[in-house]
């Protein structure tokens, strides 16, 4: 369990998340039609290695690459490639993770390329809203289960359904710890909240079923419907009832 209350492993993760942070804004600059998600990879990997981290993602359990690059109806996961085009229109998720002084940070948006579709934009606010209200919920005394509760009644009263086949984490030394944060639950249940908690809040909001499957390059996860999917995820801290959004 990643429980941070030293000020020097504090000031390793709040690093560690800045600089995910500091990615995904330039990331979010670099990508319109034409960029290839390999592109968006290289300069997301030259980031993290500038500010003197490592790329959590990179060779975990194998994954070939720094920035997993998720469009329209892959959920996450998405491995870069050169022959991958953005285009207009496209939703396209990038998670990031640094690591840096013996710490990870953790987080993930949804980037809208030129014009989406109207039904696209209300998926990624859904999602960044649910998001939000995750994260809201991420206070001490509380359960894990009024995480996953707050993401899934927002997402399911907007008419879209929440991944279930894939969750958020607690995280710290390493990238995935315990507990499991499910993007749906019971208010009350589950593992209670204390302060100094390093959690990945990571909602994965589908517009159609919630239903997913991995495709055969054994990493990239897709919506089974083919509906659209976007995925909004942030580093926390429990603080009271002041969560720190350290990918803020
Ligand atoms: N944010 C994702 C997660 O927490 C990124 C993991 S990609 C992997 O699961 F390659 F590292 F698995
Ligand atoms: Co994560």
């Amino acid at each position: 369990m990643g429980i941070v209350t030293l000020k020097r492993d504090i000031a390793a993760v709040r690093e560690s998340c800045r600089i995910v942070r500091k990615v995904l804004a330039e990331l979010a600059q670099f990508i319109q039609p034409g960029v290839t998600t390999a592109e968006i990879n290289a300069l997301g990997r030259d980031i993290i290695r500038a500010e003197g981290a490592v790329p959590s993602f990179l060779n975990y359990n194998g994954y070939p690459a720094a920035v997993c690059v998720s469009i329209n109806r892959e959920v996450v996961h998405g491995i870069p490639s050169a022959d991958r085009v953005m285009k207009d229109g496209d939703i396209v998720g990038i998670d990031v993770g640094a690591y840096k002084n013996g710490y990870h940070g953790d987080a993930a948006d949804t980037i809208m390329v030129g014009s989406v579709s109207p039904e696209a934009r209300r998926l990624v606010e859904v999602t960044y809203e649910a998001r939000n209200l995750g994260i809201a919920a991420a206070v001490q005394g509380n359960s894990v289960g009024d995480i996953g509760h707050a993401v899934q009644s927002y997402v399911e009263a907007n008419g879209f359904s929440v991944v279930h086949q894939l969750v958020g984490h607690g995280i710290g030394k390493k990238l995935h710890e315990k507990p499991q944060v499910p993007n749906y639950g019971k208010a009350g249940k589950g593992m209670k909240l204390s302060n100094g908690l390093l959690l990945a809040i990571e909602p994965m909001v589908n517009a159609g079923a919630a239903k997913v499957r991995f495709l055969k390059d054994g990493w990239t996860v897709v919506t089974d419907d083919g509906s659209l999917s976007a995925h909004a995820e942030n580093t926390i801290m429990v603080n009271g009832s002041d969560p720190e959004i350290l990918t803020a």
